[in-house]
């Protein structure tokens, strides 16, 4: 290919050059375009637009592959832990054994919240939804930790990445606990960052938690699955915040809210409604002529990037039946109607012709259902695991020269300038 690409328009030829990066589509430089031609380019929804350069990671949406750092997802939900993948993607490199013990320290010694943060919570119906909370209350760290949102320094950037990757399962967990109606349990640094939580979540004063190997490695598992995704909606949604020079907690808050719409991180919550919803294996093909007659959506079906299998969905699945299996719950009726309706929707014209496969979201419901979550809770979950992915992608933003405010344009196609009329003349 040419190191340029020619666009003519009104007459000129524009030479606007052609970026590489280490792997993956060749990238049209548009950056001169605008003042060169007088025109725009016009990418509702960024199909075809790179909004930045990353080294964090990489998709190849054709042939599922899905990199952090380098590493493919498969072999760090294999053979990493959440923590280790987290600094993995913080700092660029896996940690050696010092460095991992030092930042394990670091994490687990930042979990507490400022006790006048529980205050937030009371503010809340008690009813809330738990991402309703976890919106206000990530939102609200920044009036409790001055100290660290000053973004022109960069210890201060990562004493924020630090307090936020700690203080998420804390703030979920509370989030979960007054969801139900449980008194809070503070965090405990003798345990591991999923156990942790997990224990946060389930102990009451009048049972501790038990602590479950296959049930922790699950949890820690699906941390790591949900770390970082290239430049998603609401990753894109924390750069852009970011790029204002909005503070670390007000970033990742923003990105909260975005996640939770049912298109990008609610869907796990909206995949097992659909699952119950089907109920029974022999409701399914009545299922799939809605979704063919565009009534609905297959949720946990789909992906703007993954025209293949999703890498995260195989490792899910074999989670899931990994955690069924532990529970007692193998037999389980909504797995089944999963599992059978992967089949028939992979078999199926309709599917296979839009390239549907499923999504990480497809398997999680279940799995984390057995875990003993809530539906509510499951997009709490993805916001605690991506936040890693999202501080990582907001201190790239940073320390990058190039970096400037995010300020789209738009093809306009309102009213043209008119005049003014009195209320008594309309
Ligand atoms: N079920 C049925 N049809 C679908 C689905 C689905 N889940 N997803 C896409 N399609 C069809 C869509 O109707 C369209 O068909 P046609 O060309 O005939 O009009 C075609 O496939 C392309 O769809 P699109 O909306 O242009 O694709 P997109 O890239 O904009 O949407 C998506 C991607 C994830 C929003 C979409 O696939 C979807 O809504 N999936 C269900 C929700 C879901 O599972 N989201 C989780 C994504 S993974 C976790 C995360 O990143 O948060």
């Amino acid at each position: 290919m040419a190191d340029t690409a020619k666009i003519s328009i009104g007459g000129k030829t524009i030479d606007l050059p052609i970026l590489k990066g280490t792997t993956g589509p060749d990238v049209v430089d548009i950056r001169k375009f605008y003042a060169e031609s007088d025109a725009f380019t016009y990418d509702p929804g960024f199909t075809s637009t790179a909004s930045c350069e990353s080294k964090i990671t990489y998709i190849d949406g054709d042939a599922g592959v899905l990199l952090h750092r380098g590493y493919p997802i498969g072999e760090l939900a294999e053979k990493s832990t959440f923590l280790d993948t987290c600094y993995l993607l913080l700092h660029g490199e896996l940690p050696n054994a010092k460095q991992y013990a030092d930042f394990e320290h670091t994490i687990t010694y930042h979990t507490m919240l400022h006790e006048q943060f529980d205050r937030f919570f009371q503010g809340f119906r008690r009813d809330a939804h738990p991402m309703a909370i976890m919106t206000g209350a990530v939102g609200a760290l920044s009036a409790f930790y001055h100290d660290s949102t000053d973004i022109n320094d960069p210890q201060q950037r990562m004493i924020s990445a630090h307090r936020l990757i700690a203080k998420m399962p804390t703030i979920a967990a509370r989030a979960f606990k007054y969801f139900t109606g449980q008194p809070f349990v503070h965090p405990r640094n003798d345990l591991s960052y999923a156990e942790n939580f997990l224990r946060m979540c389930f102990s009451v004063p009048a049972e501790d938690w038990k602590p479950n190997p296959v049930l922790t490695r699950a949890m820690d598992r699906i941390f790591i699955l949900h770390a970082d995704h290239e430049q998603n909606a609401s990753t894109s949604t924390v750069r852009l915040a970011g790029s204002s020079g909005a503070n670390p907690f007000a970033c990742i808050a923003a990105g909260i809210a975005c996640l939770w719409g049912p298109a990008h991180g609610g869907a796990n919550e909206e995949a097992l409604n659909m699952l119950k919803e089907i109920g029974t294996v022999d409701r399914i093909p009545e299922y799939i002529q809605g979704v063919k007659d565009r009534r609905y959506r297959l949720m946990g079906f789909g992906h703007r990037v993954y025209k293949n299998y999703d890498p995260r969905a195989t490792v899910m699945q074999k989670t899931c039946h990994e955690v069924l299996a532990e529970v007692g719950d193998a037999d389980d009726p909504l797995l089944k109607v999963a599992m059978e309706l992967e089949r028939i929707a992979l078999s199926d014209e309709y599917f296979i012709e839009r390239k549907l496969y499923p999504n990480v979201d497809f398997y999680s419901g279940i799995t984390l259902r057995a875990l003993g979550f809530p539906a509510e809770m499951f997009t709490v979950l993805f916001a605690v695991a991506r936040t890693v992915g999202w501080i990582s992608q907001w201190k790239e933003m940073i320390e990058d020269p190039a970096y400037k405010i995010g300020r789209p344009r738009q093809l306009y196609t309102g009213a043209l300038q008119r005049a003014y009329v009195p209320v008594d003349k309309r």
